[in-house]
């Protein structure tokens, strides 16, 4: 992939977080999601490459745009594999809670898994702890594992984790260890992103969340050198079949970062809607001016870029 792929990508989510973010605190979220939505669609006609939609807003019958096989890009560049979430934590912007993004990863054609919608179970880390950990250990072994390789005491050790009733069992398990505890309310692609910023405290993400949301988080934390293994959770016959559709043979099994981001190169470009742990939310300024904080990284020469940028709404409005 062309390395100026990395800033078009990030102007497609800066353009998502805009629209979206005139949402917050509203309590509208499928308003904040289709504004963000329509921002992204119609911005990726202006990037040069052939993409196709792998991870994004749903089934061709059940979205609009940025439904899965959707073509994407003005088709003059590479082919590539396009994962999106327009609005990643949709009930955090219409509440007006934290780490809320917009979310874009792109990889060769054929690199990204086309995960089905339904739950992983997941665990991700930083890079200390990549390679150390295994979804197959039991809670508290994987506790003690990460304690051990961070020379940290258990009681040291922060883990996030979705605010869930199924979750119930993992809390009380950590609670029983002393462990550190970051409950969220949502977005999780945040939660498990965190793990490799060691300015946001988190050691550990744990638990399950939405499927596609696990392979945009595996191709920021590929870019970051840490790691993301999930596993499907199929629940019922109808699940069975669409892991099938997808060509997922054992839906059981561990994917590993291969399985779900290929070994290539990947892009992966984040927008703030709402403040976070490693990129600020969208300010609206006097004058009519929003700054926004991205993220852009790219797995091939592991540069992670910061990008702060001042925009002029009615330009921008124009082009939502
Ligand atoms: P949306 O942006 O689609 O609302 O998803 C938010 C989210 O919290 C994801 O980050 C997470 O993977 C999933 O929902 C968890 O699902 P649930 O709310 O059913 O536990």
């Amino acid at each position: 992939m062309r390395r100026e792929l990395s800033l078009e990508i990030v102007r497609v989510t800066e353009l998502a977080a805009l629209a979206s973010a005139r949402w917050m605190g509203k309590g509208m979220k499928n308003e904040a999601d289709g504004a963000a939505t329509s921002a992204m669609r119609k911005m990726f006609d202006s990037v040069p490459i052939h993409g196709t939609v792998v991870i994004g807003e749903g089934e061709m019958d059940e979205a609009p745009m940025l439904y899965i096989g959707e073509k994407v890009g003005n088709g003059q560049g590479c082919e590539v594999d396009v994962a999106v979430d327009p609005v990643e934590g949709t009930e955090l912007v219409a509440n007006g809670l934290n780490h809320a993004l917009a979310v874009i990863a792109i990889a060769d054609k054929g690199q990204l898994l086309h995960a089905p919608d339904m739950y992983m179970e997941k665990l991700a880390c930083g890079p200390m702890l990549k390679g150390r950990l295994s979804l197959d250990d039991p809670l508290h072994e994987t506790i003690r594992k990460a304690a051990y390789h961070l020379n940290k005491e258990i009681g040291d050790i922060t883990v996030s984790i979705l605010d869930r009733e199924r979750h119930a069992e993992h809390i009380r398990i950590l609670r029983e260890l002393g462990v550190r505890i970051k409950l969220l309310s949502a977005g999780d692609v945040a939660g498990a992103i965190a793990t490799a910023f060691q300015e946001s405290g988190v050691d550990l993400y744990v638990g399950s969340g939405g499927a596609p949301e696990g392979v945009l988080a595996a191709a920021a934390l590929y870019c970051l050198e840490g790691e993301l293994q999930g596993r499907l959770m199929p629940l019922d016959e109808e699940d069975h079949k669409r892991c099938q559709a997808m060509g997922i043979v054992d839906p059981h099994k561990i994917l590993y970062m291969k399985d779900m981001v290929g070994d290539d190169d990947v892009i992966f470009a984040a927008t703030g809607i709402t403040p976070g742990d490693f990129v600020s939310g969208v300010r609206f300024l006097p004058n009519q001016r929003a700054e926004t904080e991205s993220i852009v990284m790219r797995a091939a020469t592991k540069t992670i870029r910061y990008i702060k940028s001042s925009h002029y709404m009615p330009s921008k409005i124009e082009m939502m």
